[in-house]
């Protein structure tokens, strides 16, 4: 599946850290029944890879990603594990390589006009911008869209209900990224119902 047609499949991409393996495939499925139908699972916990294989297995119709894929290492044992995108917070050589040896389409991260052009130039043009609000929000975006309008970003990192508009208002956003729907507390509480009410707010916002 092509990295555009994953950003445009929902406005919001829900960034998981998944703690407990018997909470994966309740928290996707609230997710998913909210109408957030691309998942980014980050490779912060020990059980974060066997939580793709699961949710893939247990709910095949979501689109399944890995986050925080930082090298070659990393993005093999996503692949691995069934992943059907990579996420990663920034890039480095191993990173690169290891991406282009792959099937699996990578949304690789930057901060900067500069590193957004390196990646550009070897062939990326759907990007994350991270870490979003930090590295100058929604101006920061708006500017970089005047010289490199070719560039397409899923912004993530600081975005929440109330600034998820202004970015989905940018001609150069396609989707944000963040976790706000998915609280580690409300995990923690097995609050799907709660889960699935945020989600569905989410997955209401529109693309301007
Ligand atoms: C992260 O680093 O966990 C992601 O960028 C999500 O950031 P957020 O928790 O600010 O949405």
């Amino acid at each position: 599946m092509d990295i555009r047609d994953i950003m445009d499949a929902s406005p919001v991409m829900p960034v998981l850290v998944i703690q407990r393996i018997e909470d994966a495939v309740p928290l996707a499925t609230a997710l998913y029944n909210g109408g957030l139908t691309v998942l980014e699972i980050t490779l912060r916990t020990p059980v974060a890879l066997e939580a793709i294989a699961l949710i893939k297995e247990q709910l095949p119709e979501a689109i399944v990603g890995a986050g925080t894929v930082i090298d070659a290492q990393t993005l093999k044992a996503a692949e691995d594990a069934g992943s059907q995108f990579f996420v990663s917070p920034g890039v480095n050589d191993g990173l690169l390589a290891a991406a282009k040896n792959s099937d699996i389409p990578l949304l690789p991260g930057v901060a900067s006009p500069s590193e957004a052009m390196k990646l550009y130039e070897l062939g990326y043009s759907a990007l994350k911008f991270f870490p979003a609000e930090a590295a100058g929000g929604t101006p920061m975006l708006k500017s970089i869209g005047g010289p490199l309008p070719q560039l397409a970003f899923c912004p993530t990192g600081g975005v929440n209900p109330d600034n998820a508009p202004s970015y989905l208002a940018l001609p150069n956003v396609r989707c944000v990224g963040g976790s706000w729907m998915a609280p580690e507390k409300l995990i923690r509480e097995q609050k799907w119902a709660e889960i699935e009410a945020m989600a569905k707010v989410a997955s209401q916002l529109k693309k301007g």
